[in-house]
């Protein structure tokens, strides 16, 4: 199947969309990027798109941050990104990368006097982390503190740092801490413990990406599972306790964590809640629970 991407306000063939070499956010990092699911459905020949409005207001309050002036509204963004998976006539899982970007051949460190751009593409893309069950490890790389609230390009690179770090230490994915210690995300997901039969998750101020997948767990824990989810401050050390414990991404979804720190967390298998949050989740990301149809729009029209 062809890859296609929304590039200088047209559809081009993916491998056509090329950024010149003094574009502004390729020096640094001015730039707001979305990770968007589109999960394919075989029975109804149907890719459903997760929460495509969720990401791009994320996306919007981002580039209100970074002084990106958007010429999209947000449904019209939505829009874009259904014509563009249409185009490309996927019949698998894909993964849609939006990215409103400093598109101005300037250099010079600033946010202001900058023209904007906006691109997005999509690709074929299953597994983000590549097992059943993750092996962790808490990164020697911190959160910063003080950064803006928003998926901002630049603000990546200690998470980067911290992947590569858990990667070579032979651990599928790293989990980072704030400055005063205590626990914040992974390297790409938000994290949950299971402790005494409730979700646990770090609150606002710890200082991660506010994750739309967390919401959702959160919302189908309550309402599918009757289970509570607290958020407050976690200590590392109650991460080698916790019953279970699960990333939550849209590229990761649901991702079991076995083992941190070469501790096994409960018995180094799936949880129970972990698995039946992950039998809900499946089913409604695929437009297979009516319910939550409104969280999934279609892309293929039918004859
Ligand atoms: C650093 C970080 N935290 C959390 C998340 C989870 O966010 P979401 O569920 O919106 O994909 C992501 C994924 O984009 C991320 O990169």
């Amino acid at each position: 199947m062809p890859s296609y991407a929304f590039f200088h306000k047209q559809f081009v063939p993916l491998a056509e969309a090329k950024i010149e070499v003094m574009t502004h956010a390729l020096h640094y990092g001015t730039a707001i990027f979305e990770g968007i699911r589109g999960n394919w459905n075989s029975e109804h020949q149907q890719i459903y798109l997760f929460r495509l409005k969720k990401h791009y207001e994320r996306m919007q309050n981002g580039c209100q941050v970074l002084r990106l002036n958007l010429p999209y509204t947000t449904d019209e963004l939505c829009q874009i990104t259904i014509d563009l998976v249409a185009r490309c006539g996927f019949q698998e899982d894909i993964y849609i990368r939006p990215l409103a970007y400093k598109s101005a051949q300037a250099l010079g460190v600033r946010l202001h006097d900058l023209e904007t751009d906006f691109l997005v593409f999509a690709m074929p893309w299953g597994r983000y982390l590549d097992v059943d069950k993750a092996r962790c490890s808490v990164s020697s790389w911190r959160r910063p503190d003080e950064t803006p609230r928003a998926k901002i390009s630049g603000l990546y690179i200690n998470n980067a740092l911290a992947k590569t770090e858990a990667n070579e230490n032979g651990f599928d994915e790293a989990i980072i801490l704030t400055s005063d210690d205590y626990v914040s995300e992974g390297s790409g997901e938000n994290i949950f413990l299971v402790i005494d039969n409730k979700l646990v998750t770090p609150a606002s101020y710890d200082n991660f990406l506010m994750g739309v997948t967390r919401d959702t767990v959160i919302k189908l824990a309550q309402n599918e599972l009757g289970i509570e989810t607290i958020e407050r401050h976690i200590d590392r050390s109650e991460l080698y306790t916790a019953e279970e414990c699960f990333l939550t991404g849209t590229a990761a979804h649901i991702t079991p964590v076995a083992e941190i720190d070469r501790r096994k967390i409960g018995n180094g298998e799936i949880g129970e809640i972990t698995s039946r949050l992950q039998e809900i989740y499946s089913e409604v990301i695929r437009g297979n629970n009516p319910k939550y149809l409104e969280w999934c729009t279609p892309v293929y029209k039918k004859t």
